[in-house]
This record gives C-alpha cells, sequence and structure tokens, in this order.
C-alpha cells in the first residue's frame, strides 16, 4: 500500500483498532528484532538534498548527531523502566512533561515528523482540501504563513511551530517549547517547523527568519495533506 494514501486514521489504528506507528515513524518503534527499544528511522531523501537551502553539513548534525542522540538516550532509559514494551508515541503520552523520558521521546517523534515536513521537491502552496482548510481556518494562505512565521520566529528560546488539528477538527497554529508536541494530549500535529538553534545554526547563524524562510521552500505539503482529516 501506498503510504501517501493512507487516511489519519489507517495511519493512527490497525484493522483490530490496536495502535500502530504512522508510516513515517517505521523504525522508530519498538523492535523485537533489535536489542535496542528504539532505532533511528531512515531520512526520507539523501543528507545532501536539501542542499543549499539546509546544508548537507546541517542534516549531519541536526539528523546524524542531534536526533540520533534523543534515539541513543531513550535507548538507555527505557529498559527496565514502566515504559519499557511502550510505543514511542504510547512513551511520550505517559511520561510527564519536561522529563528526561518525555524529552528524548517526544524529540524523537517531532524530529521523525519534521523531515517528513521537507522536500527537496517541495515548497509552493498547499492544494484542494488542505488548502481549502486553510482558508477556511486562517483567512487565506497568506495569513496562514503570516501567523506561522510569526510564531516559528518569535518563539522564545528551543521549540517547534506547529500546526495542529484538534479533536473538533479546527486547525491552530502553535508554538511549543523545548520538546512539548501535540501529540502528548492526542491531537494531531499537520506541520512542524524545528526552530531550535542547531536546525539553523550552521547554514545562518543566528538569523532564524532565514531559516523559516527557507522552511517554507522545502515544505512538502503532502505530509499534511495526508494526516487531514
Ligand atoms: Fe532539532
Amino acid at each position: 500500500m501506498n503510504p501517501a494514501n493512507l487516511s489519519r486514521r489507517t495511519l493512527l489504528t490497525s484493522a483490530a483498532g490496536l495502535a500502530v506507528a504512522p508510516w513515517f515513524l517505521r523504525g522508530a518503534s519498538a523492535s523485537a528484532a533489535s536489542k535496542e527499544p528504539f532505532t533511528l528511522p531512515k531520512l526520507p531523501w539523501p543528507e545532501d538534498a536539501l542542499a543549499p537551502l539546509m546544508s548537507h553539513e546541517t542534516i549531519q548534525y541536526h539528523y546524524g548527531k542531534h536526533h540520533a542522540a534523543y534515539v541513543a538516550n531513550l535507548n538507555k532509559l527505557v529498559p527496565a523502566s514502566e515504559f519499557e514494551g511502550l510505543s514511542l508515541e504510547q512513551i511520550v503520552r505517559k511520561a510527564k512533561l519536561d522529563t528526561p523520558i518525555f524529552n528524548n521521546a517526544a524529540q524523537v517523534w517531532n524530529h521523525t515528523f519534521f523531515w517528513h515536513c521537507l522536500s527537496p521537491k517541495g515548497g509552493g502552496r498547499p492544494e484542494g482540501k488542505l488548502a481549502k482548510a486553510i482558508d477556511e481556518n486562517f483567512g487565506s494562505f497568506a495569513k496562514f504563513q503570516e501567523q506561522f512565521t510569526d510564531t516559528a520566529v518569535k518563539l522564545f528560546g528551543s521549540g517547534w511551530a506547529w500546526l495542529v488539528q484538534g479533536q473538533d477538527g479546527r486547525l491552530t497554529i502553535e508554538g511549543m517549547p523545548n520538546a512539548h508536541t501535540p501529540i502528548k494530549d492526542g491531537r494531531t500535529p499537520l506541520l512542524t517547523c524545528d526552530v531550535w538553534e542547531h536546525a539553523y545554526y550552521i547554514d545562518y547563524r543566528n538569523a532564524r527568519p532565514k531559516f523559516v524562510e527557507a522552511f517554507w521552500k522545502l515544505v512538502n505539503w503532502r505530509t499534511p495533506a495526508d494526516r487531514l482529516a
């Protein structure tokens, strides 16, 4: 089955109604075949594919060092804890906010999702149902983009800008600090931009607005379109 054709419900539940890993988290879930509870998921594109907007060196550090470190940390924290045997998403939901296990599990989830929000063929504007939902919730694509950019640029310190679909179907833009993530309270992230300094310092130094400009040129609209309920 082509993952792009899966609905959000199919992504989140199996035929038996049991929680299963969304397609973008394959490889990030507990695996009986591996001695480690979690593995670093493969990137959806080659490490140099987003250059020059996000350089090969940035991805080598951001994915190969930072994302990998969250996975390694999680693998030290999970064995013999109350979280052993849980999926990544279950750990994020169960763990207390801002504890080491929450921080590492949420950062693994958030980064895996972030990579799927980017594409070397990205940019432009959303189409179809997603474009209509953005117009209905924000007035226009321009207003949505302005609000998301403002949230990403002004978020103090480290964190994430999110486009979220709530359980009532409404779309909102939220800035969240540190590793905080909409999956914590069962909402659906549609799109995210990582605004931790490690995401942009190599390419843009302290100029976060330039990084957010680059983000818009790389956005993979297929991810939010596939996840919109
Ligand atoms: Fe990051």
